[in-house]
C-alpha cells in the first residue's frame, strides 16, 4: 500500500469538499486512503505517489480523475437493509421464486452489482432465509470494482455500528459475536455463491449458471457514471436479466430520460424496473438525453400480498398518513411515497402552498428522507419566502445525496437569490462538475459572476449556457426529481437569456 500522510488525506478531503461538496470526516480517512491506492494502482507507474496524485487532481485532467475517484471514495456508503421499502418489495417477490424453485424449477438468481462491503448481499440473503428459501435454491453473486471492498464482503466481519440496522432477531440468527464485532455465520454465507471483483464499466457481465438473472441490485452505483456509460451499463443489465427480471436501482437513480427498455413498476411502495416478458429493448436515442419525455413514464402498480411482519427492531413500515390534507381524501389505502409527492406537486401547482407544504413535511416525518421531496419542499419554502427553511432543506437534500447535481444546482440558485453570489457560484460549479451539460447551471453561474463583478467569467458562463443548450435534446431542459414550477421546460429560454446577457455585458 502506498504511503499517504494524514495531511495529504486532509488536503484531498478539502479538495473533495470544495469541488463536489462531499464531506469526508477524519474517521473515514482510511477509506479515502484505500480509494487513492486503488486509483494509483490503476494508473500504474504514471503517477507514483500521493503527492503526484494530488497534483494530477489539480491539473488539466483533474476533473476526469476526480470523477473516477468518487465512486471509490463513497465505498463506505452502504448499510444493512438500506432502503427498507426495497427489501419489502424483494420480500414480496420471493414467494413466487420459492414456488418455482421448490417445483424443481430454476433457483432464484440474484446479482448484487456494486455490493460494497457486503451489507447489501447479506441483507438479500437474510430475506431469502426469512422466506425459507434454502441456500441451494438461491444463486447469489456479489461483485464490486473495489477489491478491498470485495475482501471485506468476503470476510463478513462488521463492527457494532454497522450491524445496528439489522433487526435483533436476525442478528442473533445469522451472526456470531467476535469481541466487539459480528461475523456472518456460515449458514448465511452459504447463500452467496461468489463474492468477487467486477467492473461494471467493462464488456463482460457475469451470467448465472443457466438463463438470466431474476433480480439485479445495482443501487447507488450508476449515479457516479456519465450518461454514455450509464446507458451502456443498463443495456448490459437488460441483456443479463431473464425476461420478467427485476432491476433494483437507488432511490435517486431514475432511468426515465436514459433508457426505455424497462417497465417501471411499483411493488409495495418501491419503484423497480422490470424487463418485459417478451424481452423488447427500446433504447433512447443515441445522443445524450435525446427523447427526454416531458412527463414521467407510466407506472405499473404490481399488487402482492402484504409482506410478512418485520421483526421487532426493524424500522417501521411507512405509516398510514393522518392529519394533513390528502390529495384523494376518499382513498382507503395508505398513500405510496410517489403518490404523496404527486399529490403535493398537484397542490403546489394549483397555488395551494400551505397544503402542499403540510403534505411534504408530513411525508418526511413518516417516510424519512428523500431527495425529490426535500428538493420540492426547499423550492416551496423559497416560494413562501421562508428562506432559512429553504436553505436548511437544500442542505438536508445534499446530506441525503451529496453528489446530486440537481441539489447543488437549486441550492446555488437559492443562494444567488439571497445575494450570496460566492456561495451560489460554488454550488453551481459543483453541479457543473457532476453534470457539465446543465445549461441552467451555466446560466445562473453567469449571473453569479456578474454579481461578483467578474464580466470575463460571466461571459464564459453565458457562452457555455448557449453551447450546453444546443446539446439539449428536443430543446427541452433536463428532467428533475424535484418540482420547480418557475423553471421553464423550454431549454432554449436559457440560451436566449444568455444571449441577452452577453449583449448587455
Ligand atoms: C455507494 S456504494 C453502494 C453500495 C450498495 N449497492 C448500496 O446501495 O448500499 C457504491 C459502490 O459502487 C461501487 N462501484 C463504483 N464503480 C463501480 C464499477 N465501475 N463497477 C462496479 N462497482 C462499482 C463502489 O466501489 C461502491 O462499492
Amino acid at each position: 500500500m502506498i504511503a499517504v500522510e494524514t495531511t495529504q488525506l486532509a488536503e484531498l478531503a478539502a479538495l473533495l469538499k470544495e469541488r463536489v461538496g462531499l464531506h469526508i470526516r477524519p474517521d473515514s480517512y482510511p477509506a479515502l486512503k484505500l480509494a487513492v491506492a486503488a486509483r494509483l494502482d490503476l494508473l500504474r507507474a504514471a503517477t507514483p505517489g500521493a503527492v503526484e496524485y494530488l497534483a494530477l487532481l489539480g491539473g488539466p485532467t483533474g476533473d476526469e480523475e476526480l470523477r473516477q475517484l468518487l465512486p471509490l471514495v463513497t465505498v463506505g456508503k452502504t448499510s444493512f437493509f438500506r432502503d427498507e421499502r426495497q427489501f419489502q418489495a424483494l420480500d414480496a417477490l420471493l414467494p413466487g421464486f420459492l414456488a418455482r424453485a421448490s417445483g424443481g424449477g430454476q433457483p432464484l438468481r440474484v446479482w448484487s452489482a456494486g455490493c460494497a462491503t457486503g451489507e447489501e448481499p447479506y441483507s438479500i440473503a437474510m430475506c431469502c432465509a426469512q422466506r425459507r428459501l434454502e441456500p441451494e435454491q438461491v444463486e447469489l453473486l456479489a461483485t464490486d470494482v473495489n477489491p478491498e471492498a470485495v475482501g471485506a464482503a468476503a470476510r463478513g466481519l462488521y463492527d457494532a455500528r454497522r450491524v445496528r440496522d439489522i433487526p435483533t432477531s436476525l442478528l442473533g440468527e445469522h451472526f456470531d459475536r467476535e469481541g466487539d464485532d459480528w461475523r456472518v455465520r456460515t449458514s448465511l454465507r452459504r447463500y452467496l455463491t461468489a463474492i468477487r471483483p467486477h467492473n461494471l464499466v467493462s464488456v463482460g457481465f457475469p451470467a448465472p449458471a443457466s438463463g438470466g438473472w431474476d433480480v439485479i441490485f445495482c443501487r447507488n452505483v450508476i449515479i457516479y457514471f456519465d450518461t454514455t456509460t450509464t446507458r451502456r451499463v443498463l443495456e448490459q443489465f437488460h441483456h443479463a436479466l431473464a425476461p420478467g427480471g427485476w432491476l433494483f436501482l437507488g432511490y435517486s437513480e431514475s432511468l426515465f430520460r436514459l433508457f426505455e427498455g424497462f417497465d417501471l413498476s411499483e411493488v409495495n411502495g418501491a419503484f423497480l424496473y422490470r424487463k418485459p416478458e417478451e424481452g423488447r429493448v427500446r433504447l433512447a436515442a443515441p445522443k445524450p438525453r435525446a427523447n427526454v419525455p416531458s412527463s414521467p413514464p407510466a407506472v405499473r402498480h404490481v399488487v402482492f400480498p402484504p409482506p410478512a411482519p418485520r421483526p421487532p427492531s426493524t424500522p417501521p413500515a411507512p405509516a398510514t398518513p393522518a392529519g394533513p390534507p390528502r390529495p384523494e381524501a376518499e382513498a382507503e389505502e395508505p398513500l405510496a411515497p410517489q403518490e404523496f409527492l404527486d399529490g403535493a406537486v398537484a397542490l403546489f401547482s394549483e397555488g395551494r402552498f400551505g397544503a402542499a407544504r403540510a403534505l411534504l413535511e408530513h411525508h418526511l416525518e413518516h417516510h424519512g428522507e428523500g431527495l425529490a421531496v426535500r428538493l420540492t419542499l426547499a423550492n416551496l419554502y423559497g416560494v413562501l419566502r421562508q428562506y432559512d427553511r429553504a436553505r436548511q432543506s437544500y442542505q438536508a437534500a445534499l446530506a441525503v445525496e451529496p453528489l446530486s447535481a440537481e441539489a447543488h444546482l437549486f441550492y446555488g440558485i437559492h443562494l444567488l437569490s439571497q445575494a450570496d453570489a460566492e456561495g451560489g457560484a460554488q454550488e453551481l460549479s459543483r453541479a457543473l462538475f457532476l453534470d457539465p451539460d446543465l445549461a441552467l447551471a451555466h446560466y445562473y453561474l453567469g449571473r453569479c459572476r456578474e454579481a461578483q463583478r467578474d464580466p470575463q467569467r460571466a461571459r464564459l458562463a453565458y457562452r457555455n449556457t448557449i453551447e450546453a443548450s444546443k446539446r439539449l435534446p428536443g430543446g427541452k431542459r433536463q428532467a428533475f426529481l424535484g418540482y420547480y414550477p418557475d423553471i421553464p421546460e423550454d431549454g432554449a429560454a436559457f440560451a436566449r437569456a444568455a444571449e441577452y446577457a452577453l449583449a448587455a455585458l
